[in-house]
């Protein structure tokens, strides 16, 4: 790739932006207030807002290997922290997608150092859900599985933080389960049942 170019299709769009609207980035500059948290996964080939056809300042985005939500990650904890305390975001999304290296390194037994402890949260998800993976018999569908289930478990730790049961009981947060079908190009809601989860994990990890 050939960095030059980029500073190049910067200064387009920047000329296309501003023949549409004059103001476009002074507006910009005057704050965000998006209503979107999107945790999804760092795949070059999964663009946060290109997918969901939204703008700058639409939606607030964190992004990693297999969309993870770890309870010890500093990052993806003061990310939610700040989307739900100080934008007020009223809906979380944790988008995960089919193909993703990052689950499929998870469902082998492989040394990969540093992605070991990150990984790790994921075979956690293998092994919560085992008998419903293992009597999978295709090792695609099998994998495509893990994929749904890993974006359900993440959900599940969003609504583990402190800021998600308060944000739930005052303005009615939600929280959503996507995975993006790379071979299709759609978004598929997986449809978590909200409050189902919501009561289930209040009964142990209730903080508010
Ligand atoms: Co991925």
């Amino acid at each position: 790739m050939d960095i030059k170019q980029i500073f190049k299709n910067n200064q387009e769009w920047v000329r296309q932006k501003l023949e549409v609207d004059s103001n476009y980035f002074n507006d910009l500059s005057k704050g965000q207030n998006p209503d979107i948290l999107y945790i999804g996964c760092s795949d070059s080939r999964v663009t946060a807002e290109e997918l969901m056809g939204v703008s700058p300042g639409e939606a607030f985005v964190h992004r990693n290997i297999a969309n993870m939500v770890p309870n010890t990650d500093l990052s993806a904890m003061s990310v939610i922290d700040y989307a739900v305390l100080h934008l007020k975001v009223n809906h979380v999304v944790v988008c995960g997608h089919y193909f993703c290296g990052g689950v499929k390194a998870a469902m082998q037994s492989q040394d990969l150092g540093i992605l070991n402890p990150w990984l790790r949260n994921i075979r956690d998800v293998y092994r919560l859900h085992k008998e419903e993976l293992n009597a999978i018999q295709d090792e695609d569908q099998r994998y495509n599985r893990l994929v749904e289930l890993n974006v359900q478990e993440q959900c599940v730790n969003v609504i583990k933080t402190a800021e998600v049961q308060r944000a739930h009981r005052e303005r009615g947060i939600t929280v959503h389960g996507w995975v993006f079908d790379i071979h299709s190009g759609k978004l598929i809601d997986l449809e978590i049942d909200f409050s189902k989860i919501m009561k289930n994990v209040m009964e142990i990890y209730h903080l508010e």
